[in-house]
């Protein structure tokens, strides 16, 4: 028997369904874009697990003993002591978000020219190694891409590839390796402790330093927990300790799994040295090295939250939610990425519309139906994500995808439910769902800002 949540709920924050009229005005005036929509007028709001969890009521308690003063201040030193306990790191940065880890980070770790590996960047991961003049290359498993094929850890690095990379391109060309848990672009998909392990030795033989973007560490390591040999009758705790064993340190968007709205870090495990120069660079970027740009109210809310996540029973409802939303969808025939990942359900919208192009975006196309259809909003993660190459040509995505992203501890299975039954609703009437163009297209970062037009 599925367990509920182990939680109830103490706060509610109304959400009203616009008729559909109204929707269809709206979404207009939005140019087809849901990212353009207000948040009033969406009635589910799927379009991140970012920042938008709800926090619980021992972090609420916490953000009232927030200490603001400018330098030191107690909550810094209870998310350090927590970075320790957690991850078994000495040192931890604060910023304001995760993409602020990344930028001071990288600016200290790549010189330009060289390729920072991976199994997968995240987008924000791939701009601030782009923009320090370093060459992002995703390195992930090939069953990654295959959408209906099942493998319990598609977010593996494929050590063949690993190997080969460094060959080919010499070591001393390679600023790092950034393995993503569980790697966002793949799907939510988790990386096995084996494959994490393998990764850091290949690395360290060549002395190429691991790092983990860490956004969806409890996730993973729940997913470590219950498919992999010999860690079943482990706590996620010991779990995340051995994941973070094998790097030197790690970025982390704290809006995902540290349960809060705003913030993010940098965990160094010993290298005193690094640990100082990323402090001085964060000053410029992010603040004072015990605020980062965040609150002290934030800093207990983070040190709580990361605590908060390892309880194996949170976890087992949160990523059942969204194996639940999953299954309901794979009853009814719709083509999505499988197994589900910890934090959405993504949907292959290539296949669920194959008379839409890749260059009249599917993934588009297919949000703006479902906002339509029910007020849902989703996002796409396809070809308009992707931009355009040197030449000017779409680049074209491996997959199509609509992401369904479940914020955490917010919404209820009947809200998955009518989720299920709106998608579905479409899916039994998918041949006549037009496919888009632009009607204005933003020189970078597109998707955000685009405006479309029915094809
Ligand atoms: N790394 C991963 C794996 C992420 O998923 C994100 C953000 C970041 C880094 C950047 O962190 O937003 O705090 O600056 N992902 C969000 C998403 C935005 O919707 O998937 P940030």
């Amino acid at each position: 028997m599925r367990l509920p949540e182990p939680y109830k709920i103490k706060m509610v924050e109304p959400i009203h369904l616009l008729p559909k009229e109204e929707r269809k005005k709206r979404l207009q005036a939005a140019g087809l874009n849901v990212f353009a929509l207000k948040a009033e007028d969406v009635f589910i709001d799927l379009l991140t697990d970012s920042g938008t969890n709800a926090m619980s009521d021992n972090q609420w308690s916490g953000m009232m003993i927030g200490d603001e003063s400018y330098a030191g201040c107690r909550n810094f030193y209870h998310l350090q002591d927590t970075v320790k306990d957690v991850f078994g790191y000495n040192y931890v940065v604060p910023t304001h978000q995760g993409r602020g880890a990344e930028n001071s980070f990288f600016s200290i770790l790549i010189k330009p020219g060289q390729y920072v590996i991976g199994n997968m960047h995240f987008d924000t991961t791939e701009a601030h190694i782009h923009l320090k003049k370093g060459i992002p290359v995703n390195l992930v498993i090939d069953d990654a891409f295959d959408t209906s094929k099942y493998h319990p850890f598609k977010g593996n690095v494929d050590l063949d590839k690993l190997e080969h990379f460094i060959d080919e391109k010499g070591a001393e060309n390679i600023a790092f390796m950034l393995i993503t848990i569980t790697c966002n672009t793949a799907g939510g998909q988790p990386v096995s402790m084996e494959n994490i392990r393998e990764v850091s030795r290949i690395c360290k033989e060549h002395k190429i330093p691991v790092y983990i973007d860490a956004a969806r560490f409890a996730e993973n390591a729940y997913f470590i927990k219950t498919r992999e040999e010999g860690y079943a009758d482990k706590s996620i705790a010991e779990i995340v300790k051995e994941m973070f064993s094998y790097a030197e340190g790690f970025t982390m968007s704290a809006k995902k799994d540290a349960l809060v709205n705003i913030g993010g870090m940098i965990g160094i495990k010993d290298n005193e040295e690094l640990y100082n120069r990323v402090r001085e660079i964060n000053i410029s970027f992010e603040g004072f090295p015990t605020y980062g740009g965040l609150a002290g109210r934030d800093l207990e809310a983070i040190a709580r939250g990361l605590k908060e996540v390892l309880d194996i029973d949170y976890l087992r409802a949160r990523i059942g939610q969204v194996e639940y939303l999953g299954k309901m969808l794979t009853d009814a025939g719709i083509p999505i990425q499988t197994p589900v990942g910890g934090h959405a359900v993504f949907v292959n919208a290539g296949k669920f519309l194959p008379h839409i192009d890749h260059e009249q975006f599917p993934g588009e196309a297919l949000a703006a139906e479902l906002y339509l259809e029910s007020g849902v909003r989703a996002v796409e993660i396809g070809t308009c994500m992707m931009g355009r190459d040197a030449e000017g040509k779409n680049i074209i995505a491996p997959m199509e995808l609509m992401r369904l992203t479940i914020p955490r501890r917010v919404y209820t299975d009947n809200h998955m439910n009518y989720v299920a039954e709106s998608l579905i609703n479409i899916y039994n009437r998918r041949d006549n769902v037009r496919g888009l163009k632009f009607a204005y297209e933003p020189p970078i970062l597109r998707h955000f800002l685009a405006k479309f037009e029915w094809a």
